[in-house]
């Protein structure tokens, strides 16, 4: 397993993911890498080769978040990974306190193009360009994904989420691709709408959405849209897959305003940790991580985010307990 801590709260939701994953007694190998921010201080560089095939050459990948050099560090990753596929699930859970209990959304995010790609142009001293990339093939890839994953999970209903009022050209390739993909799953619900309304029904009724499949940017912005509705960026892990690779981190970023405190919400990194487990087939084990998980954040042992008044490494040990 390659270990990526990263920056600010990064190394402190990883360190209590670690000791919860230690304790399902399954002996993993854990290997530390560098990336981030106070990496490129020491050395000047973020995103070190070293960190790149140790990632490339581990079973799977634990990330923790870094800070402004994230584009740097994580997109890198991504695509050297070939993780084309970004599951971001938002779901509520029972006890903790939000404002909307019903809400259980996946987010199915394409992970490799759109605005991602990179390509920024300054024109001229007034004019700057970003390039949107949309692919038939990636658009084909993550619709399918995204119906499969609704197969597979008892799940009813794939909304592709778009623009395609003004992006006309980008987002109707999109569409075209979904709806090419959605007859192939005629017992999944199939449903389109416009990201803006979306990001106003999610606010509203968030029982209205199953799965969402989108392009790479509206996905980054309604995944934390949806952590809102149900308590915080502290409760919503995220897989990266692709073919070869898989990548684990937490949708939250490093939190500078309140790194190296204690106090951050571990959830979203012991969940990661439980979808690697899935991922690799220890699936009991997974699912002894996720109810342990489950019975805190419903038992109010919690960190101060959520109401309660652990620190980070206290309620990973309070998981620990719960999983005997
Ligand atoms: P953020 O996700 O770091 O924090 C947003 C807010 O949510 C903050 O108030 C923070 O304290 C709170 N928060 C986030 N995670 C929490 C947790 N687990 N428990 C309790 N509270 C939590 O977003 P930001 O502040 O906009 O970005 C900070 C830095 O992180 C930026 O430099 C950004 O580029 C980077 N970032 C990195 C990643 C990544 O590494 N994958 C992801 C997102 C942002
Ligand atoms: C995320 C983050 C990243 C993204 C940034 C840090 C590059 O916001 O993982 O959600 O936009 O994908
Ligand atoms: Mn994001």
């Amino acid at each position: 397993m390659a270990v990526i801590p990263g920056d600010g709260v990064g190394p402190e939701v990883v360190a209590a993911q670690l000791e919860v994953l230690k304790a399902t007694g399954l002996s993993f190998e854990f290997s530390e890498y560098p990336a981030g921010d106070n990496h490129l201080e020491k050395t000047g560089q973020a995103m070190p080769d070293e960190t790149i095939k140790g990632a490339q050459a581990a079973q799977a990948v634990l990330f923790g978040a870094v800070g402004v050099s994230a584009a740097k560090v994580i997109l890198r990753l991504r695509a050297e990974l070939g993780t084309y596929v970004n599951l971001r699930p938002s779901q509520a859970f029972k006890g903790v306190p939000c404002i909307h209990p019903q809400t259980d959304i996946m987010v199915v995010r394409e992970n490799t193009e759109c605005l991602y790609a990179g390509i920024e142009t300054r024109l001229t001293d007034d004019v700057t360009t970003a390039t949107r990339i949309i692919t038939k093939t990636a658009s084909l890839r993550i619709a399918r994904h995204a119906f499969e994953y609704a197969k597979t999970n008892g799940r009813k209903k794939v909304t592709a989420v778009h623009k395609v009022n003004v992006l006309k050209i980008t987002d109707g390739m999109f569409l075209d691709c979904c709806r090419k993909v959605a007859p192939e799953f005629p017992e999944i619900e199939y449903e389109e709408a416009l990201v803006d309304s979306v990001a106003m029904r999610i606010v509203q009724r968030p029982e209205e959405f199953d799965v969402i499949v989108t392009t790479n940017l509206f996905g980054d912005i309604l995944s934390d849209l949806a952590a809102g509705v149900i308590g915080g960026l502290g409760l919503c892990p995220s897989a990266n897959l692709g073919d070869e690779h898989a990548l684990f981190e937490p949708v939250h970023g490093s939190a500078p305003d309140i790194a190296g405190q204690g106090v951050v919400n571990p959830s979203a990194a012991i969940m990661c940790g439980a979808m690697m487990l899935e991922h690799l087939g220890e699936k009991q084990a997974a699912q002894k991580v996720q109810n342990a998980l489950e019975t805190c954040l419903t038992q109010g042992k919690t960190t101060r985010d959520l109401g309660g008044s652990l620190s980070t490494m206290e309620m990973a040990q309070e998981v620990i307990k719960a999983m005997d």
